[in-house]
């Protein structure tokens, strides 16, 4: 896609219009800021917060905010392409969106609104098996490339039945979430009493109350169920119920052999997310997988685990070009997008950025946080003197 250079003002021309709690927003903080105001506490926290200390929630943001770029000056960059291959496949920006469970509870279908935004802008977008929305809605709802993420559940027909609707529904690349064999521990979920099995307790209760909007629309239309996961456990089928379940339902004996079956089952592209070490990317580039994703969880699960941008050169080393590498979490600037570019990856995926677009104002929103790191991506490059993102390498480091 070409961009063209003086166009400061073009990629906020939404439409449809944007709301208006989201217009005045010019960055992923400011969205993340209306997200906030707009949902309780105990579901913005849900979204926004990592597994004990935060330490590594914190530093995926500062590993990009430790290092400098060096910009090079006097080149033709009126206009600028961002498009880029991703899997095979052009992409208009060089991103993809994460799976991101449970998005409902910030804004009902809102999976759907992210989808959507995302087709609009040419990237891929990944169905989280946790999500608020089934693989076929998702299909009929949103018409760009999509991709299907899931965790590795203990019950390996019901798994495969998933698997199979992805495949059924046209989706073109399966994507294993492999840091999660059991769930991280999440403090603020329990300091909110968003503990699972779901309790309505004086506090989360005042909480919700504060909040009569989000409110009104769980009282008219009830809690979002995880539609992808009914059947699972026959007694739980709304959400929160749902997600304790599914942590009873994780696999924690899932190793090597288990994804190279599912990588000789499934025929179409296959990708692993939640990669640090640079021993295992290079094992899972050797079994035939088609990407990794460089991935700590978004700072979830393992607290203390290397931030993702600092991963990166590793993981890129050790895959030698193989195969694609992908990067998530702590994305909230163009300037960290053109960053990991620049260190080898092919794109980034995002998960807050959008789901806090989602929660402030659906679709819209969802755009809106496209829109402005679409923006600041291409700002970047021109600033850096980069016409194309096939251009950034390691010399505009510093
Ligand atoms: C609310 C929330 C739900 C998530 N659910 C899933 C999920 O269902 N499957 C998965 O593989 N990753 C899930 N993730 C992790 C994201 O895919 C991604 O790795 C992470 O959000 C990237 O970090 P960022 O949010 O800082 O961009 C979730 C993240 C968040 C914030």
């Amino acid at each position: 896609m070409s961009t063209e250079a003086d166009s400061h003002s073009s990629a906020f021309n939404l439409d449809p219009p944007v709301p208006l709690n989201v217009s005045k927003a010019y960055s992923i903080e400011d969205l993340r800021r209306a997200a906030q105001r707009r949902l309780p506490k105990a579901i913005f926290d849900f979204f926004d917060g990592g597994a004990e200390d935060e330490i590594t929630l914190r530093d995926n943001r500062a590993a990009y905010q430790r290092v400098r770029l060096m910009p090079k000056v006097l080149t033709d960059v009126s206009t600028i392409d961002t498009s880029t291959d991703i899997l095979g496949q052009r992409a208009q920006l060089p991103m993809a969106i994460a799976p991101t469970g449970a998005v409902g509870f910030g804004w009902r279908g809102g999976d759907i609104a992210i989808a959507r935004a995302a087709a609009a802008a040419g990237i891929p977008y990944t169905l989280s098996s946790t999500a608020t929305a089934s693989i076929e809605q998702i299909a009929n709802a949103a018409p760009g490339r999509l991709w299907f993420q899931a965790y590795i559940l203990r019950n390996k027909p019901f798994l495969q039945t998933l698997i199979d609707r992805a495949q059924a529904a046209d989706y073109e690349a399966l994507v294993i979430t492999v840091d999660l064999p059991v769930g991280g521990k999440r403090e603020r979920d329990f300091r909110n009493d968003f503990s699972v099995p779901f309790r309505f307790t004086p506090k989360n209760l005042l909480d919700f109350a504060r909040h009569p909007g989000w409110l009104s629309d769980i009282v008219r239309f009830g809690m979002p169920v995880m539609e992808n996961l009914i059947g699972l456990e026959s007694k739980a089928t709304n959400a929160t119920a749902i997600a304790s379940s599914v942590g009873r339902n994780y696999d924690p004996s899932f190793n090597w052999e288990g994804l190279q079956k599912i990588r000789d089952g499934w025929p179409r592209k296959l990708i692993v997310k939640g990669i640090l070490s640079p021993d295992d990317a290079l094992r899972v580039a050797a079994m035939g997988c088609d990407a990794v994703v460089v991935s700590n969880h978004g700072g979830r699960q393992l607290d203390g685990a290397v931030a993702t941008f600092d991963a990166l050169p590793g993981v890129v080393k050790a895959i030698d070009g193989r195969i694609p590498v992908l990067l998530d979490g702590g994305v909230r600037r163009g300037s960290d997008i053109f960053k990991a570019l620049a260190m080898g990856a092919q794109g980034v995926m995002l998960g807050r950025a959008t789901l806090y677009g989602a929660s402030a104002a659906g679709e819209p929103g969802a755009s809106r946080a496209l829109a402005i790191l679409k923006d600041e991506l291409v700002r970047t490059m021109q600033l850096c003197g980069v016409r194309s993102t096939g251009d950034a390498n390691a010399s505009f480091m510093f």
